[in-house]
């Protein structure tokens, strides 16, 4: 029969004091991904059989970001360290269970699901009453420094703000993520106290509290020792996002994808790529974009929660939110698709164009200078340059149809709500604000005068 699973506790009360910011540190976007999320997501993927979150700073904003999850949680308020921090937990433990506890810092965006679960056999193969995830880094600095007896179990993990000038050489550091066995652990927390440099409840003190209890205690070094960095700074911010980035374009290199300049080049965690796509220079993909094998984007291009199909282009300085292109399109450059757009197969948008809510069917083309919102276009639609869709009268949006074959003139208004029949035209110039039946041409627009030789009879123009 498998172990029981784990129960998970994830460490996120802290002010995060050092970040400087108004928004609570758990909160802090690393990758477009709150922090919280990151360490969430490696915790979730050792499957738990519970996962609370230790909240305090700003609970009510990080508790509204996370509803829904599955979570539970636990208000720490005022926070007194991180030790203090698992005893506010205590009531929500499973004692009986038999299952350990994983605890994680909420702060340790780097995290992987893979290293958790090996830390979790490592432990249940050991017979330890406590586990603790440690990493060699070259420079240990804020660290809490890890203890060796000779037999290789812990003796202790020192703060580095506690440590001796010694003890500060030692590069093997805690590296924030502990599996303890519950019995033991609430034991050792009825007499952790805050008898340290910070006046905090330190839960690494637990570890030592176990060994002069008679446990032993392992520590596990994971190979990839950038999982330990914790980010207590906007510069540690920084760092973890760019790592993260790193990583992300790495897996989508391996996958195949072509990306011309890594360096500037960011993609989202929840962004797919196919193989065969290009990312050019200063590309920009965010939330739950896809590209589609084959296509393009860039160079400077940012396309948000939107689908890119194969085959399709997107050109240089476009900004799409929401929309999707189809097999095939091409978009700018210079372009700005908006909410709930939707470009057919092998339709064309071009530069200095803008959709909103608009739907463009299959080989339809808007090719410069238009505005479309509201409105839905059926295939084979030309729109000529300059043509505007009128979509607003001050209180409500009206919509347009224009519909198979139609071809509108340039610099046309259509003043919506208004439908444009299959095969109709639209002269340039034209305002219009009635329907136009199929096949019809429509002209709304002053006829023009033409007065022979009147130039002539006017005085002389000054020159320069
Ligand atoms: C902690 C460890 C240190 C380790 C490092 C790894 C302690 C005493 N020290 O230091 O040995 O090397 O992490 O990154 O544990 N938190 C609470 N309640 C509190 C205090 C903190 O929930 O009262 C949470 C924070 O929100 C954070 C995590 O616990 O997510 C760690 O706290 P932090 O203050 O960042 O500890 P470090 O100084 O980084
Ligand atoms: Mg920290």
């Amino acid at each position: 029969m498998d172990a029981p699973g784990a129960q998970a506790l994830i460490l996120a009360a802290g002010k995060g004091t050092r970040i400087k910011s108004a928004l609570p540190k758990a909160l802090q976007p690393v990758l477009g991904l709150p922090l919280l999320e990151h360490v969430l997501r490696a915790v979730s993927g050792c499957a738990p059989a519970s996962v609370t979150v230790v909240v305090g700073h700003g609970a009510d904003a990080v508790e509204a970001a996370f509803v829904g999850r599955g979570l539970r949680f636990v208000r720490q308020d005022p926070p007194l360290g991180t030790g203090h921090a698992v005893m506010t937990a205590r009531g929500s433990l499973a004692e009986a269970s038999g299952a350990p506890l994983l605890v994680a810092n909420g702060d340790q965006p780097l995290l992987r699901a893979q290293t958790l679960r090996s830390l979790l056999e490592h432990h249940r193969s050991s017979g330890a009453a406590a586990t603790l995830l440690t990493a060699v880094l070259e420079e240990p600095g804020p660290y809490g420094r890890v203890l060796r007896k000779p037999d290789g179990f812990l003796r202790a993990v020192v703060e580095a703000k506690d440590a001796s000038a010694e003890v500060r050489t030692v590069r093997e550091v805690n590296a924030g993520v502990y599996v303890f066995e519950v019995e033991p652990l609430l034991q050792a927390l009825d007499r952790l106290r805050p008898d340290n440099a910070q006046r905090e409840y330190y839960l690494t003190d637990v570890l030592s509290l176990l060994v002069a209890a008679g446990h032993r205690v392992g520590g596990w070094a994971c190979d990839d020792p950038s999982q330990a960095l914790g980010v207590n700074t906007q510069a540690e911010l920084a760092d973890a996002a760019r790592r993260l980035r790193e990583r992300k374009l790495g897996a989508l290199l391996d996958s195949g994808v072509r990306i011309e300049d890594p360096a500037t080049t960011h993609v989202g965690l929840d962004v797919e790529v196919e193989s065969d796509a290009v990312l050019r220079p200063f590309t920009v993909l965010e939330g739950k974009t896809r590209v589609g094998a084959g296509a393009s984007v860039g160079p400077y291009a940012r396309i948000v929660d939107s689908e890119v199909g194969p085959g399709a282009l997107v050109l240089d300085h476009c900004l799409l939110r929401e929309c999707v292109v189809e097999t095939g399109a091409s978009v700018g450059p210079f372009a700005h698709i908006r909410p709930e757009s939707r470009i057919g197969p092998r339709a064309r948008v071009g530069n200095f164009v803008e959709l909103k809510k608009t739907h463009l069917g299959e080989g339809s083309k808007a090719s410069h200078l238009s505005y479309l919102g509201d409105a839905t276009l059926g295939p084979g639609v030309n729109i000529g340059a300059g043509t505007i869709t009128c979509n607003y009268d001050g209180v409500a949006k009206h919509e347009t149809r224009i519909e198979a074959g139609a071809f509108v003139g340039s610099d046309a208004t259509l003043v919506a709500p208004v439908t444009i029949g299959e095969g109709a035209y639209v002269a340039a110039g034209s305002t219009i604000t009635e329907d136009v039946p199929p096949h019809a041409l429509a002209l709304g627009r002053a006829r023009q005068v033409v007065k022979p030789g009147w130039a002539k009879t006017r005085p002389a123009r000054r020159k320069g």
